[in-house]
C-alpha cells in the first residue's frame, strides 16, 4: 500500500475514535467517501499512476473503499447504541415511587353519598340514575307543578335553548322509576341538581341530592318516619335532633320539611342555618295521586313515600364545613382533609 493509502488509513481510524456522535461520524464518512472525499479523490489520481502499477495501486484502493466502509459502519453501530443509552438514562422514571400525600381520594361528597347508598341498599332499596338535562315535563309536569303554578318559583331554573332544561331536584328520576318499575318498589337517586340563584354560605347553583321514593300497599307517614331516622342515624352514627314541621311541595300531600339542629353552631344559630338553630336537610311527604297518576300507578291501590335529601348539607354537618362553596372550588387544600 503506497504511503498516501497508508496515511489515509490512520487519519480516518483516528477521526473515527474521536467521533463523539452519528452527526460526526456522517461528517466523518463525507470527508473521505463523499464524492470530493479523500479516498474518492485519491482513486481519481489513478490516470496518473504509471501503467505497469495501476493494477495494485487499485487493487490497494478497493481494499482501503472496503476496509473504511465497514470501519464507519462498525462505529456507527457503537453510537448508535451509545446514543440509546443516553437517551434512555435522561428519560427514565420510576413508576414504582408513589409520594402518600399526592395521591387522589373520593371528595366528601362522593364519599356520603356511597355510604347512603348503602345504607339504603341493605334496607333493600335499588340505586337510579337520571341525565342531568332534562324535559320540561318530567321536572315540573309529571310532578304535579303545571305550567303556571307559584310553586315554579321555588325552583328557578336554567333553560336550554331547545327548551329543556338543567334539572332543578332529583324528582325528575322518581318519574321516570315510575315509569320502569312495577309496585312495589323502594328506590333512590343520588345526582346533581342546578338552581339559578344568589349564592352565600348555604346557596349553590348547583349542588347534590339524594331523592328517594317508595310505593308499596298502605305506605304512611310513620313508614317515613322511621326511614329518615335510620338514615340519619347511621349517617351520623349518632342521634341528632330532629323536627318536622309542615312543608309545600305539590308532588307530596302531606309535606314535610325534616330539620336537624343545626351541629355547625350546636343550635345557637350560625351563617349556615340562617341563625335559627335549624337546618333544612330533609323536604319529603307522601306521594301526591296525581304524580302516581302520571306515572302509571294506581293511586287507589298503592300509596308511597318520597324525599329530596340535601346531600351537601348532610355532609356540612357531619363534617363541620361551614361555606357551601367549599365543594366546588376545586381547593385542594379542603378536599386532603377527608
Ligand atoms: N324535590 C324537592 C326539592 O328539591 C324535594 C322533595 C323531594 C320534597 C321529595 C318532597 C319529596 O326541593
Amino acid at each position: 500500500m503506497s504511503v498516501d493509502l497508508n496515511q489515509i488509513k490512520v487519519e480516518l481510524v483516528e477521526a473515527l475514535e474521536n467521533a463523539e456522535n452519528l452527526r460526526a461520524l456522517d461528517e466523518i464518512r463525507v470527508a473521505f467517501r463523499g464524492q470530493k472525499g479523500k479516498i474518492t479523490l485519491l482513486s481519481k489520481s489513478i490516470k496518473d499512476v504509471a501503467p505497469e502499477n495501476r493494477a495494485s495501486f487499485g487493487k490497494d484502493i478497493n481494499e482501503l473503499k472496503d476496509l473504511a466502509d465497514s470501519l464507519i459502519e462498525k462505529r456507527k453501530t457503537e453510537l448508535f447504541e451509545k446514543e440509546v443509552e443516553q437517551q434512555l438514562e435522561s428519560e427514565w422514571i420510576d413508576v414504582t415511587i408513589s409520594k402518600k400525600d399526592q395521591k387522589g381520594h373520593l371528595h366528601p361528597l362522593t364519599q356520603i353519598q356511597n355510604r347512603i347508598e348503602d345504607i339504603f341498599t341493605s334496607m333493600g332499596f335499588i340505586v337510579l340514575d337520571g341525565p342531568e338535562t332534562e324535559s320540561e315535563y318530567n321536572n315540573f309536569e309529571a310532578l304535579n307543578i303545571p305550567k303556571d303554578h307559584p310553586a315554579r318559583d321555588m325552583q328557578d331554573t336554567f333553560w336550554t335553548t331547545d327548551g329543556n332544561l338543567l334539572r332543578t331536584h332529583t324528582s325528575c328520576i322518581q318519574v321516570r322509576g315510575m315509569k320502569k318499575l312495577k309496585p312495589p318498589f323502594k328506590v333512590i337517586a343520588p345526582g346533581r341538581v342546578f338552581r339559578y340563584e344568589a349564592i352565600d354560605a348555604s346557596h349553590e347553583n348547583t349542588f347534590y341530592q339524594v331523592e328517594g321514593m317508595v310505593v308499596d300497599k298502605e305506605i304512611s307517614v310513620a313508614n317515613l318516619i322511621s326511614s329518615m331516622r335510620t338514615l340519619l342515624r347511621e349517617v351520623f352514627e349518632k342521634d341528632v335532633k330532629v323536627r318536622l314541621r309542615p312543608g309545600y311541595f305539590p308532588f307530596v300531600e302531606p309535606g314535610f320539611e325534616l330539620d336537624i339542629s343545626c351541629l355547625i353552631c350546636g343550635g345557637s344559630g350560625c351563617s349556615v342555618c340562617k341563625q335559627s338553630g335549624w337546618v333544612e336537610l330533609l323536604p319529603c311527604g307522601l306521594v301526591h295521586p296525581n304524580v302516581l297518576k302520571a306515572g302509571g300507578i294506581d293511586p287507589n291501590e298503592y300509596s308511597g313515600f318520597a324525599f329530596g335529601l340535601g346531600l351537601n348539607r348532610l355532609v356540612m354537618m357531619k363534617y363541620g364545613i361551614n361555606d357551601i362553596r367549599h365543594f366546588q372550588s376545586g381547593d385542594l387544600r379542603f378536599v386532603r382533609q377527608f
